[in-house]
């Protein structure tokens, strides 16, 4: 059975000290409760380390925002799998809409990034999702294809399986237009008949697909109430713990 999960995407907000007050208050706000979903929050890498130790002994755990593409070396300034792992965090974010776009991480890129992920014991977070322009002309079937054919369905089904895959419409990313929910469930659900097609139905009934964009308190509960929506990745709405932990509460 698939788990249902909520993961917060802090991106490049939070100093240090913010982001340590930030995984306190959540914390706080679920202690006593059984969340039922997974709860995960996705930190700079500058945090995680402190972050983890804030929520070892909660329910929480925690994702980098992603990883090197190069195992270790001679690579000024980034930040490895390896790395990643040494601090406690299980989950990795790769793919990203903003990687791909701003910081030109290509599919290979991608596809690197994912195996270093997984060699190093981390669960990725996969994201895929088409812009504007590309639904406008009616593709975007065909993108989300192509970014899954390009970094992750090579991978043996075992591999494929430990894999999260985030569905995040970049048109619907930080614009305060979500997908309607019923436009996340036909693309979850073509996305689900991808890897039906290509691992078979078991494996394909037991990946999570998250919804990401523009997911809010008011929205969230009709998203995750979609058959093969399973959870959100949370941006803006993740930096708040009283936003984040509503949406938690949706399921
Ligand atoms: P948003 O971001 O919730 O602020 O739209 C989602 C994401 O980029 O993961």
């Amino acid at each position: 059975m698939r788990k249902n999960i909520v993961a917060g995407n802090w991106k490049m907000n939070k100093t240090l000290q913010e982001g340590i007050a930030l995984a306190k208050e959540i914390k706080a706000s679920l202690s006593g409760k059984t969340p039922k979903c997974e709860v995960i929050v996705g930190t700079p890498f500058i945090h995680l380390a402190s972050v983890c130790e804030e929520l070892k002994d909660s329910v929480i755990a925690v994702a980098a925002e992603n990883c090197a593409d190069k195992p270790s070396g001679a690579y000024t300034g980034e930040v490895s799998a390896a790395m990643v792992a040494s601090t406690g965090a299980k989950y990795c974010i790769i793919g990203h809409s903003e990687r791909r776009t701003y910081y030109g991480e290509t599919y290979e890129i991608l596809r690197l990034k994912v195996r270093l992920a997984l060699e190093n014991g981390l669960r990725p977070i996969f994201c895929i999702g088409e812009t504007k322009d590309e639904r406008q002309a009616g593709r975007q079937n065909d993108v989300v294809q192509a970014q899954l054919e390009g970094s992750v369905f090579d991978l043996a089904a075992d591999e494929f399986g430990k894999i999260v895959l985030a569905y995040e419409p970049v048109w619907a990313i930080g614009t305060g237009l979500t997908a309607t929910s019923d436009q996340a469930q036909e693309m979850h659900a073509f996305i689900r008949s991808l890897i039906t097609k290509k691992y078979g139905k078991e494996l394909s009934e037991d990946t999570s697909i998250l919804y990401g964009g523009s997911c809010n308190p008011s929205n969230a509960k009709e998203l995750f109430a979609k058959p093969d929506v399973d959870g959100g990745l949370i941006g803006g709405a993740s930096l708040k713990a009283g936003d984040f932990v509503a949406i938690i509460d949706s399921f």
